[in-house]
């Protein structure tokens, strides 16, 4: 059976993730590597390694970008010219304009754009978001999410561009918790109304490090949003959601509390842990890669929608992009 081939852009942190979660899929492979450096991503060592896009010479399906939030844009862009299904790590791109040129470039083309917000393909936070949907919960008051995460300021120092407003995008709101906010626009929607504030406290960086958002959506659901790298050691991510039949709580992508009324807690409890993220970024569980890279392969070839599209990860960006007053 032919594979589906992907070339991995990026040969950082999260490019070892995608050789991890890509040998356990029989159906894909990483043909090669594209590195600035030259450098080949842990595990994958054995692959051609390129400096540009432009510059492979094998035969490939689709990119995988794992290289900074702020050049997701240009290398969909790079991989769209040359006719290839777009694969980008989340976010997006930072910018409204970059993003809505990568979906509109791709939809020209007919080529997929997948994001990677694995969040999800996690069973529970996929139960509690077709019970919002189809209303079972009734009707919601209100949603606190806090992404309390702590990084020592060698995270921060490790890099030429962690928490820089142009390739990272800002702190914590924009790389940790978007993840999160991606689940809450997932279950609720965009708000109508929203105030923010952002600060930087524990670390030197130009992004903030701690904040919060308060929204209020058109049916009146009044969402509060923190996100943190402030918050020694390192908190999982909560969100508690208060409805007309009970409240539960998703932590860490499981219901870990469930307190409404006349319904058994439905938590599928999933077969492998998703990554926490609370006190580092090294992705420990590939599961979620995993799904989303199979889906993305499949549709390529035969067409449909995806789990997660550009159009679907927009929606973060657009919330993160309000937070900052953008
Ligand atoms: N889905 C997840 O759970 C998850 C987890 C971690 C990171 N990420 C995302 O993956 C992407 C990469 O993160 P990472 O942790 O692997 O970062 P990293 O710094 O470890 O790796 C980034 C890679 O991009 C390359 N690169 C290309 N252009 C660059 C530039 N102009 N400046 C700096 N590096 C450049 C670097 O050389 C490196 O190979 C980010 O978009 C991040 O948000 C996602």
């Amino acid at each position: 059976m032919k594979k589906f081939r992907f070339v991995l852009v990026g040969s950082g942190n999260v490019a070892s993730t995608y050789i991890k979660a890509v040998s356990n899929v029989p159906e894909l492979e990483i043909v090669g590597v594209v590195s600035r450096s030259g450098k080949s991503p842990a595990g994958g060592e054995d692959l051609p390694v390129y400096t540009e896009l432009e510059a492979v010479d094998i035969e490939f399906d689709a990119v995988i970008l794992a290289t900074p939030n702020g050049c997701h844009h240009d290398g969909c862009m790079s991989a769209a010219a040359l006719g290839k299904h777009v694969f980008t790590e989340k976010t997006l791109a930072l910018t409204r304009e970059d993003m809505d040129e990568m979906i509109r470039v791709c939809k020209e083309k007919s080529l997929q754009l997948g994001v990677a917000f694995q969040r999800r393909t996690a069973p529970d936070n996929i139960i509690v978001r077709n019970m919002i949907a189809k209303g079972e919960l009734g009707r919601v008051v209100g949603c606190e999410l806090t992404v309390n995460f702590w990084r020592p300021q060698s995270y921060y120092d490790n890099s030429n561009y962690r928490g820089n407003l142009k390739l990272d995008g800002g702190g914590p709101f924009v790389q940790q918790a978007s993840h999160n906010i991606d689940l809450y626009v997932w279950f609720f929607g965009l708000p109508e109304e929203l105030h923010a504030f952002t600060g930087t406290f524990l670390h030197k960086m130009e992004g903030e490090d701690y904040g919060a958002a308060i929204c209020r959506h058109r049916d009146g659901m009044i969402g509060t949003i923190i996100a943190s790298t402030a918050s020694k050691p390192g908190f999982d991510a909560v969100m508690t959601i208060h409805t007309e039949k009970g409240t539960l709580v998703l932590e860490g992508d499981r219901i870990t509390s469930w307190q409404i009324e006349d319904m058994p807690n439905p938590s599928a409890e999933p077969a492998k842990e998703l990554h926490s993220g609370a006190a580092t970024n090294a992705v420990t569980s590939t599961i979620g890669h995993e799904i989303l890279l199979k889906d993305f392969a499949e549709k390529c070839i035969n067409g449909g929608k995806l789990i997660v599209s550009g159009e679907d990860a927009r929606a973060a960006s657009e919330l993160i992009l309000r937070i900052y007053g953008k």
